[in-house]
This record gives structure tokens, C-alpha cells and sequence, in this order.
């Protein structure tokens, strides 16, 4: 485990690295090829470029965070296009969406979920991994910090703040958990808002580790509910 956050370039870097575990993995579940593929909270582009080294024909990387898309962009040298606003990209020109780790930091999701149902092409697809979820062991995600489990629920945020902020040596400046990023929504609640809007194939809880049949207790699977993977399709 790192002892402390990686530099903007070392975030690239990183995420290619990871690319062929993490967004790759979605190739088994979507055709890529010659197609125009969104990557949903794209952070520092790593992943976006690596999915335009493997086929697609046009990437789009979306992300609220300017300063992750000015990263992004030098690291993918034009390969890749880069945007903060959803809104622009036209309706249904989209063949399919991937997101890694990031449903559980968008803080409209219904709203989002509109947009992306909106640039979708009819029959194209959304798929998705994404955790840790805010009430799950590790869920304030500082996983640097050295916590244990679920001490962000037990000692709460201003306990979390005064920690990170003596191993990162400067103050945050964060008044809430949404202030740092994280939007508190459950697997039940984001399961919904998806069934709206989406023809599900496929859309699962994944469990803490070693613990698969805790999460079917129902007051206990919102804290063994590690994240949630998914793959759904817009209707034709
Ligand atoms: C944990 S990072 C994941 C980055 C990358 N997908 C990866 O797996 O390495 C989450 C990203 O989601 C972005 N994000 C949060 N809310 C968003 C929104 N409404 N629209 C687009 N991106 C968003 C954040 O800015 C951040 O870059």
C-alpha cells in the first residue's frame, strides 16, 4: 500500500497500468471495435487511451475534474477526446459507455443517468464496475491512511479529516462527505435509479471478500456490499 497520494503524471500512468484488469475486462462484455466508446469519469485518461490502442474507433473521456482532463490530455497526446460536460455530446452517438470506479462519486446520478441514456445509440451499452461504497469497510476510500474497517462510520468524518490531513501535512478544505466526493448511495438505491431507465443483463452487488452470503441479510448488506458491477443496454 502506498504511503502517499500519487502525482498527477504517476495517476496516468497507474490507471493504463491497471487498464487491462479494470476497463479491459468490459471487452468480454462489448465490442469495442471501430466503435465510438465513452469512458465515464475517465480521471487522468489512462484507461481512455488504452481503450483507443485496442480497437475503438473514437474515445471520449468524461470527467467533472479539470485538472484530471489537462492530465488526461497531455498523457494521451490528441489520441483521445476530453470533456467536462456531458451536455455536449450529442444524442445517440454513442456506442457504448464504460466507467470505472466512479458511480459511487457522482452526486446527481439521476441526472447523469439521463445523459447517458440520452448519447447512447439504441441497443448500445453501459458497462461498469465500481467501489468501494460509502457504508462498506473501507467506503471514505483513503485507503493510505492505514484505517480500519468501518472507522470512518465509528469515529466519523472530522476524525478522518484530522488523519489525512497530518499524513498529507496541509489542511482540507471539506465541509462535508459530499465535499469529498463521495455521494453515500447504497447498492438498493442505485439499483433502482438503473431499472428506470436500462434493460438489465446483468447488475449484481459485489460482496465484501470472503463474505458472499452475509450481503443476502438484509440489514447488513449495506456494509458488506463492497460496489456493484453491471452491464445494461437502452433499449432498440
Ligand atoms: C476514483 S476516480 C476513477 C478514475 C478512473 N475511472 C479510474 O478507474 O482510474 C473517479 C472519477 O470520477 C469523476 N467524477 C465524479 N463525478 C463525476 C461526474 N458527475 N461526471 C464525470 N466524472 C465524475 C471524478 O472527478 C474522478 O476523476
Amino acid at each position: 500500500m502506498n504511503d502517499k497520494p500519487m502525482t498527477l503524471e504517476e495517476q496516468s500512468a497507474y490507471e493504463y497500468d491497471k487498464a487491462p484488469e479494470s476497463i479491459g475486462s468490459y471487452l468480454q462484455k462489448a465490442d469495442i471495435q471501430e466503435k465510438t466508446v465513452v469512458d465515464f469519469g475517465c480521471g487522468w485518461g489512462g484507461e481512455s487511451l488504452w481503450l483507443k490502442h485496442h480497437g475503438a474507433a473514437k474515445v471520449i473521456g468524461i470527467d467533472v475534474d479539470e485538472e484530471s482532463l489537462a492530465q488526461a490530455r497531455v498523457f494521451s497526446k490528441g489520441e483521445v477526446e476530453f470533456t467536462s460536460n456531458i451536455a455536449s455530446i450529442e444524442d445517440e452517438s454513442v456506442d457504448c459507455i464504460f466507467s470505472t470506479n466512479v458511480f459511487e462519486h457522482v452526486m446527481n446520478i439521476p441526472e447523469i443517468l439521463d445523459h447517458l441514456h440520452r448519447i447512447l445509440k439504441p441497443n448500445g451499452t453501459i458497462v461498469s464496475s465500481f467501489g468501494p461504497l460509502f457504508y462498506s469497510p473501507y467506503g471514505c476510500h483513503f485507503y493510505w491512511a492505514h484505517l480500519y474497517p468501518f472507522s470512518h462510520l465509528i469515529f466519523g468524518r472530522d476524525w478522518l479529516v484530522h488523519r489525512i490531513d497530518n499524513i498529507r501535512g496541509f489542511e482540507s478544505n471539506t465541509n462535508s462527505w459530499e465535499d469529498m466526493g463521495l455521494n453515500r448511495i447504497t447498492y438498493d438505491e442505485f439499483s433502482r435509479e438503473i431499472q428506470k431507465r436500462f434493460d438489465v443483463k446483468e447488475l449484481n452487488a459485489i460482496p465484501v471478500a470472503g463474505l458472499p452470503f452475509v450481503t443476502k441479510i438484509p440489514i447488513l448488506k449495506q456494509f458488506l456490499t463492497f460496489g456493484c458491477e453491471m452491464h445494461v443496454s437502452k433499449a432498440a
